[in-house]
């Protein structure tokens, strides 16, 4: 690239060549959406991967990306034509969302979306299902869970950053049609998928959508995402 001089273009002439940088994996998992890989997205995510980025800038960087999930996710809801008259008396032909929603997070790091959802959603009802993995075998285990009441009756959108070999997103699915959710009213919104995680669940559930930043390259032996951006809820909450 040449270095900008006196004369170089600015504003929207600017150009510069594309730089490079390692994009999602894909899946050909019909309901596993993953965000589009653009410059901003892949600059945010290098942030929070980033092991010598601060807690502060952490924080600030997750929640531009989980404002970009929550808002692709709300796509993925139904919506019903709805008509308005304009300041001007002519009429626009819109859309309006149907139906009633909730988030339930996957406590701990989960809970780290639920501002995002609020922020999109206004008076959003959260419910929350601790789940924890367990640190020498991985499995999962649930200790807790309170939702919504109504929950059989709404969308779900499920909350975790983190997707690693699925057992965790899996149990919370299972506690979610426990309670009579279909599984096609639950959309699972995710920063960071491995290619395992991502099979093992579309294969038993291909009927709740996914959404994800990004299918990185695989786990490591203690089931860590690679290259991954490591404890997603330790990064947010503590270190
Ligand atoms: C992390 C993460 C997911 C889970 C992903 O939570 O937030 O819930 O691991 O791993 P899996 O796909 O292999 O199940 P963790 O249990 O470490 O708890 P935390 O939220 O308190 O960090
Ligand atoms: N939980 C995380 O926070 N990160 C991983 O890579 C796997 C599980």
């Amino acid at each position: 690239m040449a270095a900008p001089g006196p004369s170089a273009p600015v504003g929207p002439d600017y150009k510069v060549e594309n730089p490079q940088a390692t994009v999602s994996t894909s899946v050909k998992y019909d309901n596993v959406h993953v965000l589009p890989q653009t410059p901003q997205l892949i600059a945010l995510l290098t942030m929070i991967r980033d092991k010598s980025t601060t807690r502060g800038d952490f924080i600030f960087y997750s929640n531009r990306i989980i404002r970009l999930l929550v808002e692709e996710g709300l796509n993925h809801l139904p919506c019903v034509e709805h008509s308005v008259i304009t300041p001007t008396g002519a009429s626009y032909a819109g859309v309006k969302f149907e139906g009633k929603i909730c988030g339930v997070s996957i406590m701990r790091a989960g809970e780290a979306m639920e501002q995002g959802l609020r922020d999109c959603c206004r008076s959003v009802r959260i419910g929350k299902i601790l789940i924890q993995r367990d640190e020498e075998t991985c499995k999962p285990k649930l200790f807790y869970d309170k939702l919504p009441e109504d929950i059989a009756d709404r969308y779900v959108l499920l909350l975790d950053p983190m997707f690693a070999t699925g057992g965790s997103a899996m149990m919370a699915v299972e506690v979610l049609i426990g309670r009579g959710v279909p599984e096609d009213r639950i959309l699972f919104l995710n920063l960071i998928a491995s290619p395992e995680g991502i099979a093992a669940f579309a294969e038993k559930y291909n009927k709740v959508r996914v959404v994800t930043a990004f299918i990185d390259k695989g786990l490591d032996a203690k089931s860590y995402i690679i290259p991954g951006l490591g404890d997603f809820g330790d990064r947010f909450y503590c270190i």
